[in-house]
């Protein structure tokens, strides 16, 4: 048991449990933070670290900007940019894995460097399905970025809400981490021209509903959102915010965090659901989206003295 944990832990699940852990702290310091004194460092300290956690709508009534950091601040609307470098890298990522696996083809020797340094132990098991799992979600990562992309071009509405220089980095590197990741769960290396036959398993059909399911969610919840500031007629005629209703909407105030967990469970089923490496990245968008949730959920019960007592955050009738 121990030994095929270890077998199955890597550099990657290490890191993306580093990332998680890091996310778990700044939710947990949220909560336990004093109010730091007028004046001392305390004060900078912890205007970075509201800077760095927060962004667009939190952003506001946590007190002006000093100077310096308003310099850093880049528009909200340029999560555009996460889905354009998503779309492009996982698109490439996609079409190197096709060619491995259907051609027999070897991946370019600059991705079989980085796969070496962060893949799969070429001496492990080697089965069909789990490159066709693999395959799969990349796959799906990738429609996933094509919709959140369209998503920010032609469905949400944007105000002059800003991100963190830091937080606009570190998404570009996400989505080629993420997409990095799905890669280096198959040993690519050791198909020696042998071309993938495609065996569908219960776990590929389960986790692709569930995709569908939450993505679908995800969408109505982004269109709600969108149309709180839009006429009848489709027309912006606003930028403020105010309260969603409908759909998820009605369990909790940040549905769309909650289907962005969902469809991230749903590719480590699609996965065979043992993927420990997964799991992490799991753990991660668990803690990730938690935290900007927490956020949001305040923003709600402090701006609108109505707001519904009953939603929850996050997950619904929990957190
Ligand atoms: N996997 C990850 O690591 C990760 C990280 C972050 C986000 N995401 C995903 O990306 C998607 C978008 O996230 P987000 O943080 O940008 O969501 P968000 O802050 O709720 O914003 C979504 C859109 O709705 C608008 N909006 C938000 N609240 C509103 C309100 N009360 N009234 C009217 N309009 C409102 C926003 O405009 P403004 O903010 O411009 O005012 C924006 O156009 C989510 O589905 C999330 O799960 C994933």
């Amino acid at each position: 048991m121990l030994a095929a944990l270890a077998a199955a832990w890597s550099l990657l699940a290490a890191a993306w449990c580093l990332l998680a852990a890091a996310f778990l702290a700044a939710l947990l310091l949220l909560r336990r933070a004093p109010a730091p004194r007028p004046g001392g460092a305390g004060l900078v300290i912890s205007g970075l670290f509201q800077d760095l956690i927060r962004y667009g709508k939190t952003k506001r009534g946590c007190g002006q900007l000093p100077g310096w950091l308003r310099l850093l601040q880049v528009p909200k609307r340029w999560f555009t940019h996460f889905y354009v470098v998503s779309v492009l890298w996982n698109g490439f990522l996609l079409i190197c894995l096709f060619r491995v696996e259907f051609l027999g083809e070897s991946l370019p020797s600059w991705i079989q460097d980085m796969h070496h340094a962060l893949g799969r132990d070429s001496q492990s098991k080697d089965m069909d399905s789990e490159h066709f799992s693999a395959l799969l979600v990349l796959l799906l990562l990738w429609l996933h970025s094509c919709r959140r992309l369209a998503e920010c071009l032609w469905t949400s509405v944007f105000s002059s809400g800003v991100i963190h220089i830091v937080q606009y980095c570190f998404g570009l590197g996400y989505y080629i981490a993420v997409g990095s990741t799905v890669l280096c769960q198959v040993p690519t290396n050791v198909r020696n021209g042998k071309k993938l036959s495609v065996q569908i398993c219960w776990y590929h059909i389960i986790g692709v509903m569930m995709y569908i399911w939450a993505s679908l969610h995800q969408h109505r919840c982004l269109a709600i959102l969108a149309n709180l500031r839009k006429s009848r007629s489709g027309k912006v005629v606003s930028l403020s915010h105010s309260v969603p209703f409908g759909d998820w909407f009605e369990s909790v105030s940040c549905p769309h965090y909650f289907a962005e967990l969902l469809i991230y469970v749903s590719m480590a089923i699609t996965l065979g659901i043992h993927n420990v490496t997964w799991w992490c990245v799991v753990m991660y968008v668990l803690f990730n989206q938690a935290l900007a949730a927490v956020l949001c959920h305040e923003f709600y019960q402090k701006n609108f003295s109505s707001y519904p007592k009953h939603r929850k955050a996050f997950i619904p009738l929990v957190f």
